[in-house]
């Protein structure tokens, strides 16, 4: 019998509640399973250097120390509670948060939660395979700790499930564990959670723009007047600030070390540039404009009657909600939504309410753009004038009102077929990927070492050096 309130370090009083334990108990064996299958392949063994969360104040939730991954201690966190807040949008608007679910919400926040919750096991399924071909022990370990966090969010849902929705909770728990990522039967919820992440430039973009997207709803939950839920997403965002580091790092580096190359063998196009073992500014260009379209289809419909009774009952805010300054209800407000009008895109005001998908959205873009011109100043200064840019937001869009369009990616409507003939000008093409992946055949694993395709990173994790020994293979 395991001793949870030790094995799994917590904040909200796990040893007290007998329902809640038993329920984790049948849980987190089939937790166990899930992770030798689908977490990351062959790294049962090793020993790495992880960061583990033990507490929630600013001195426990960063504990570092070797670790072998399935001894990981996933935590179970919410940030400590206020007894003061409230619902603070729609109808309920100045009532006590709610410490339990309202009994006419239960299924859609379930919904809610799970969708959420979906997400984290599939990103770690979509990168199980990359740690066979690492550019460095550096990255090898930061890209388990994203592994082993995802794995915390996935527990942080699961709790809720199991404390606060009873049977059907439980049913949806052990629903996490059973779909997969890209299974034809039985695929994740949503679609960017069931593309390939076949090669780490695909990991880097990934982190930046999919994993941000995990903070924008993130954000938005965090703002729930169902305040357990909220609770603990705030403490999820913590952890989700690393993800969009490595992501926006990992990018940087690559650029850097392109730059450097195309710099010191004075070579720019792009079949000069791969021949010297580096990935071409074009090639980036092609996976950032699909990271992106395929991103932001997860915010989800530009009206979306969903979104509105989410917000109007107070189960789903907008990002910052609490720091706009309006009347938080949004009854006479309206938004600007794009759409297609025969051969244009033309911009149309709605109401704010249903548009509250769009207005994520575009927070969203918002900071990524912000990322994309910090990526441009590394190509600046080393005097290059490419400049990564990106796509028009209705380009290779699945969902929403650009769905069934085909729009390029400066914004022109185009018919399906010219669309289609510029596709592998836009996006990576078989032979991008081709190329990708053949500089990441095999792993890179001495201390300090750095593949030749990316510049290492400008320090250590943890004020530890670039050769320290991240991950031990005994
Ligand atoms: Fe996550
Ligand atoms: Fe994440």
């Amino acid at each position: 019998m395991i001793d949870y309130t030790e094995k799994i370090p917590n904040n909200v009083d796990l040893g007290r509640d007998r329902v809640l334990q038993r329920a984790l108990e049948h849980w987190q064996p089939a937790y166990m399973n899930w992770w030798y299958d689908m977490g990351p392949s062959e790294s049962h063994a090793l020993e790495v250097y992880l960061r583990t969360a033990t507490s929630v104040e600013p001195d426990g939730w960063a504990q570092f120390g070797y670790v072998r991954m399935p001894e990981y201690r996933w935590g179970i966190f919410l940030q400590p509670r206020d007894a003061t807040r409230r619902v603070n949008f729609g109808v309920h608007q100045g009532q006590p948060a709610w410490q339990e679910v309202p009994g006419e919400y239960r299924s859609t926040l379930r919904r809610v939660i799970v969708t959420q919750g979906d997400t984290e096991p599939a990103s770690v399924e979509q990168q199980r395979l990359l740690g066979m071909c690492c550019p460095s022990l550096y990255d090898l370990r930061n890209i388990f700790q994203v592994n082993v966090e995802e794995g915390r969010h996935l527990w942080a849902m699961v709790y809720l499930l199991h404390r606060y929705f009873g049977r059907d909770g439980r049913e949806e728990a052990e629903a996490l564990l059973e779909r997969r990522s890209g299974d034809a039967d039985n695929p994740r919820i949503l679609g960017a959670f069931n593309e390939p992440t076949p090669d780490w430039l695909a990991f880097y973009m990934f982190t930046f723009f999919t994993d941000r997207d995990g903070k924008f709803q993130l954000c938005a939950l965090a703002e729930s007047g169902f305040d357990p839920l909220a609770r603990t997403c705030r403490f999820m965002l913590t952890e989700e600030a690393h993800h969009m580091f490595v992501g926006e790092t990992g990018i940087s580096r690559i650029l850097q070390r392109t730059c450097e190359v195309m710099k010191e063998h004075k070579v720019e196009n792009a079949s000069d540039v791969r021949a010297l073992g580096v990935i071409d500014l074009p090639t980036m260009q092609k996976y950032l404009n699909f990271h992106f379209s395929v991103t932001i289809d997860l915010f989800g419909s530009d009206a979306s009657s969903n979104a509105a009774s989410y917000y109007t009952t107070g189960l789903k805010g907008r990002y910052e909600e609490t720091k706009i300054e309006d009347d938080h209800v949004l009854q006479n407000a309206e938004y600007p939504v794009l759409e297609v009008s025969g051969s244009k895109v033309i911009t149309r005001h709605v109401s704010a309410l249903t548009a509250l998908n769009e207005r994520l959205r575009d927070d969203y873009i918002t900071e990524i753009q912000g990322g994309v011109d910090r990526w441009n100043k590394i190509i600046e200064q080393a005097g290059i004038s490419f400049r990564l840019t990106l796509p028009h937001k209705g380009f290779h869009r699945a969902i929403g009102n650009f769905a069934g369009h085909f729009i390029s990616p400066e914004g022109e409507v185009l018919t399906k077929e010219a669309w289609e003939n510029n596709r592998d000008r836009w996006m990576p093409s078989a032979a991008d990927q081709k190329f990708v992946q053949s500089l990441m055949t095999g792993r890179v694993i001495e201390p300090g070492k750095f593949a030749n395709w990316i510049a290492p990173p400008i320090r250590g994790v943890n004020r530890q050096p670039l050769n320290f020994e991240y991950v031990r293979f005994n």
